[in-house]
């Protein structure tokens, strides 16, 4: 939520801060700002994307060395010209980006209001602004020093960059609970919310940890604690290429990286699995080997996609490990007294690595004794460096707001916990294990496969696009998959969908079943086939629209439907792999039918870092 991007340099400050703006825009995209020294602070802004905020500078002569910019996704006050970033201190000597939420504003500002403070925004940001130049004022003390002191007083989340006009030569950035990387480079730094808008200048990166505040110069990269203390930081080398970053020819992102999943899903497997041998090898995870045998319980933690990949996984592990797994929302979660042991397993799920609601929920069962394992995407992300251990997804960038190549490389992990877990639990014959992996290893040429019904999916997707509600249908793992399958549908083109286990449907939606409803049923050939059946009856009965997601060669359910999407066949445990391709597509047609911004679907934001 809300990307940030500073530099400090050599080279001109503008076009590195606005390309970083459009690379950090899957972040927010209601507002940008800039702020640049160019013999004074000057400081740009307009609500809507940052390409309006090109727009707005395109007849000024930008220059300077040093500055920042900011893309937003409002929290405190509506998006606007006035709300958006940065904001300056009342004598505008000073000015700020923030990502986060300063949680003791409204105290902050009452104080100030009486000493005479005027504010221009509504923000939480422009009161830290304020708060520091008050402090400064009353006290005496430098810059350094009232940043220092105001960030010991504020509550909340923050990720904030400020530069002052008395103080050309410096950058300070700071942290707690939003992500920050610092890209260092010869005589130069680079700042964002993440690498993305830093690998085209240098590929070494510091990760700012919690309360860390950097003091930047073109020369000299100063980090201390806010108690003061001096940090000794760590030079990460970053494993992105640039071309990761960018469409590829493809008109939106989001079709992109759907057909990047054959990629994903090896890259997620290699070095992995061991087919011949019937082994799997989590190298993120092998000191906990031991611990794994006398788990008594798994408890998994996550948010929106990445809690449907969650529900994916409870039924991998309960099937294969035979432990009990539950699956909560991380928002919830973390606002109960959960009953959680030391001979707990928790495991986080994440894309971005820096979900506030799931990093809280982290914290919560880390006190409580409980060992936290990492699922996440986002190499050096905040999720990955606060538990004890994890597996990286591997799926690479993933840029279009909507989730797709993420949540299959999750559950391609799941998949290999699920194994593995049984593997150390004895729950496995080797000669079962060499069936399932090799299976498994195939996937990928699967999911190429089930791509090829690309022109099939959007000539069935033009058919609904004035429909404004639709049902998603699935049993056992494929009940998940028909969850993700609506959320995709619902982010991307606004149409009203909802996910049910197949068999609930008689307790309710059934009601809402008529000529105009479409019902999309995953209705491949495993287990609950038959009861599938059954229940695409009992829809067609009451004369819904049916479309199934079946294997190839199915004749019975393409009898019934009104449309049918065939993938390859494959083992029931590997189905959500497959079958939520086709879901992809037709989310992603239907909403590029109904003229959607597919990767920026309004009021959403890639990575939430509010709660
Ligand atoms: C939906 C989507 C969101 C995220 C959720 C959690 O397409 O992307 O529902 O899955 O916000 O985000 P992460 O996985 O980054 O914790």
């Amino acid at each position: 939520m809300c990307g940030i991007v500073g530099y400090i340099g050599h080279r001109d400050a503008y076009p590195i801060i606005i390309k970083g703006l459009q690379r950090l825009e899957y972040r927010g995209y209601d507002s940008a700002g800039i702020a640049l020294f160019d013999k004074d602070l000057k400081v740009y802004k307009k609500a809507g994307k940052v390409s309006d905020l090109e727009n707005f500078v395109k007849d000024l002569k930008l220059e300077g060395s040093v500055g920042m910019g900011h893309t937003r996704w409002a929290t405190h006050g509506a998006p606007s010209d006035r709300n958006s970033h940065p904001h300056s201190s009342g004598d505008r000597k000073l000015t700020i980006i923030h990502n986060g939420i300063i949680e003791n504003y409204a105290t902050i500002k009452e104080t100030l209001l009486a000493k005479g403070h005027v504010f221009k925004s509504d923000t939480d940001t422009e009161v830290l602004i304020h708060f520091v130049e008050d402090i400064q004022k009353e006290t005496g003390v430098d810059l350094r020093e009232a940043v220092r002191i105001a960030l010991n007083k504020v509550i909340g989340a923050y990720a904030i960059v400020i530069m002052s006009a008395d103080e050309p030569d410096l950058v300070i950035a700071a942290r707690k609970g939003s992500p920050m990387v610092i890209g260092v480079g010869q005589k130069e730094y680079f700042i964002a919310s993440d690498a993305t808008p830093i690998v085209e200048y240098t590929k070494n990166v510091i990760y700012l940890n919690d309360n860390e505040i950097a003091y930047i110069e073109r020369d000299n990269l100063l980090i201390k604690n806010i108690d003061n203390t001096v940090q000794i930081p760590y030079i990460h080398e970053l494993d992105l290429k640039l071309e990761m970053l960018e469409k590829g020819g493809y008109e939106h992102f989001m079709l992109k990286e759907i057909y990047e999943q054959p990629r994903s899903i090896r890259d997620c497997l290699r070095g992995r699995i061991y087919p011949q041998e019937g082994k799997v090898q989590l190298g993120g995870i092998k000191e906990y080997a031991e611990k794994l045998k006398n788990v008594d319980r798994i408890i998994i933690i996550a948010c929106g996609t990445s809690w449907h990949a969650g529900l994916v996984g409870e039924y991998l592990i309960e099937e294969y490990a035979r432990v009990p797994v539950e699956v909560e929302y991380a928002s919830e979660f973390r606002y109960r007294n959960p009953i959680i042991s030391e001979r707990d397993l928790v495991i986080a799920i994440s894309q971005s690595g820096e979900t506030a609601d799931t990093m809280a929920a982290i914290e919560l069962a880390k006190e409580k004794g409980a060992t936290i394992f990492g699922i996440c995407n986002v190499v050096g992300a905040s999720i990955p460096r606060t538990t004890h251990a994890g597996v990286y997804t591997h799926a690479g960038p993933e840029i279009g707001v909507a989730s797709t190549k993420a949540f299959t490389a999750q559950v391609t992990v799941l998949t290999l916990l699920a194994f593995y877990i049984a593997q150390q639990r004895g729950m496995i014959a080797q000669s079962k294990l060499v069936e399932y992996l090799t299976e498994l290893n195939e996937i990928p040429e699967l999911v190429e496969r089930a791509l090829k019904s690309n022109d099939r999916i959007k000539e069935i997707a033009a058919t609904f696009i004035k429909t404004n509600n639709c049902l998603f249908l699935g049993r056992g793992s494929s009940f998940p998959v028909a969850l993700e399958g609506a959320l995709k549908l619902k982010e991307i083109s606004y149409i009203h969908a909802e996910g049910y286990p197949a068999a609930e449907m008689k307790h309710g939606p059934i009601a809402l079943i008529d000529e105009a409803m479409p019902v999309i049923f995953i209705a491949t050939k495993n287990s609950s086939y038959e009861k599938v059946i059954s229940n695409i009856q009992e829809v067609k009965a009451r004369k819904g629209r049916v479309i199934a997601i079946v294997s190839e060669g199915d004749v019975d359910v393409k009898e019934m439907a009104d449309y049918v999407i065939e993938i390859p066949q494959t083992h029931e445990a590997f189905v959500p792999l497959v079958a939520t391709i086709p879901l992809q597509l037709l989310s992603y047609h239907t909403a590029v039918m109904r003229g959607c911004n597919v990767d920026q679907p309004r009021n959403l934001a890639k990575s939430v870092t509010v709660e």
